[in-house]
């Protein structure tokens, strides 16, 4: 495929898969189609999502299912698929141009028990996909399916174990940003065998028609995706990147080459794009892919040098290396000696004696 990356380096490795670039097309977004993922691959995506998929084709959620509400997007598309068997010749003509062009495909795949888990996934097994990813934080079918396997630790675990069992492929597991502590269930599912982390899902939100009173959406609950997920999506990365070694596809908010850079160095190896490809066109992978490459030669670094580097950010000295506050007793002062000048203190805030 054609780049514009130059010299840079911009390959990146998720669970043994080597993708050209760090930019995965997300799941749902124009993953319903092969020609669509083929497309998008052309478009200078480094790997491509397909829609997630249930055993039985679903129709999902009547419109309307999809709105652009300003500093995002809120979804309740209900996860629409036309069943496993359909999906498997779908991933089949794909993966077959895909191989060609050298960009990796990802298979998604969700359920409403943990049998149903490892069932699908011998199915889409079949089509050999690249890598496949377990949606266990869909926020859109909650009346239908009850809470997530991802707001549990323990039910997170117990799917992936399943999944492990059931297949060979490397298995992402992508989890639900709206949980207390998300390095938890990342640990969790980790331990139970997962090759890579995708954060986040969408978070649930919900908008109102103040005129008519009416939520908006004919689900009333959504996901929201977007810019509005993007620092929530960060926390998460982050986070989960200090919890647990293996990659981590970190996806929300990506819209802009900045918001691709930060999500790296929060910790992500891969970055997912999905609203980006509502706002920007598929032409976003190239125009992101290069605008990456750019940055990297303009800063004379590399993706390695800035994976994580939010965690190693300059440390505030110890306690003890600082120097004696004056009118302590190490200054000398004690109690009775000088008192304090009042300037700021090293973090700038206002200091006894000083203007309050
Ligand atoms: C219209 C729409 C449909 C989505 N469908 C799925 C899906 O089928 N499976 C899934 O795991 N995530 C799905 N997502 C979530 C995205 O894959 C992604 O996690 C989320 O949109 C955050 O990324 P973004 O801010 O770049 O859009 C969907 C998102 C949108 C906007």
């Amino acid at each position: 495929m054609a780049s514009a990356t130059g010299s840079v380096d911009l390959t990146v490795t998720v669970a043994g898969v080597r993708l050209a670039n760090p930019l995965v097309l997300a799941s749902g977004i124009l993953g319903t189609e092969a020609a669509q993922l083929v497309r998008v691959a052309r478009a200078g995506a480094g790997a491509v999502t397909a829609k997630s998929v249930s055993l039985e084709a679903r129709r999902g959620h009547v419109n309307p299912s999809c709105v652009d509400f300003g500093p995002g997007l809120i979804n309740a598309i209900g996860l629409a698929n036309p069943g496993a068997a359909a999906e498997v010749e779908l991933l089949r003509a794909a993966r077959q141009e895909l191989a060609q062009l050298g960009v990796p495909l990802i298979a998604s795949v969700f359920g409403s028990r943990t049998d149903e888990y490892a069932r699908l996934a011998e199915v889409v097994a079949t089509a050999e996909p690249d890598l496949l990813e377990l949606n266990i934080s869909c926020p859109n079918v909650l009346a239908e399916f009850g809470e997530p396997f991802a707001a549990n630790a323990s039910s997170a675990a117990q799917v992936t174990a399943a999944v492990r069992r059931a297949v060979d492929l490397p298995i992402v597991v992508k989890l639900a940003p709206n949980v207390p502590d998300i390095a938890r269930i990342a640990t969790a599912v980790v331990d139970a065998g997962a090759d890579a982390i995708c954060a986040v899902n969408t978070m649930p939100g919900l908008l109102i028609d103040v005129e008519s009173g009416c939520p908006i959406l004919a689900n009333v609950d959504g996901g929201i995706s977007g810019p509005a997920l993007g620092p929530i999506a960060l926390h998460a990365v982050y986070h989960i990147s200090q919890a647990v070694s293996v990659p981590i596809i970190g996806t929300g908010g990506a819209i802009s080459v900045r918001d691709v850079l930060a999500m790296i160095m929060a910790g992500a190896t891969a970055v997912g794009v999905g609203s980006a490809v509502y706002y920007h066109g598929i032409e976003v992978f190239a125009k992101l892919r290069d605008e990456l490459a750019d940055w990297l030669r303009d800063h004379g670094t590399s993706l390695a040098d800035i994976r994580g580097m939010a965690h190693r950010r300059p440390q505030w000295p110890e306690p003890a290396s600082l120097p004696p506050f004056p009118g302590s007793p190490e200054s000398g002062g004690g109690e009775d000696g000088p008192k304090p000048a009042g300037g700021p203190g090293p973090h700038g805030e206002p200091q006894p004696g000083g203007e309050r």
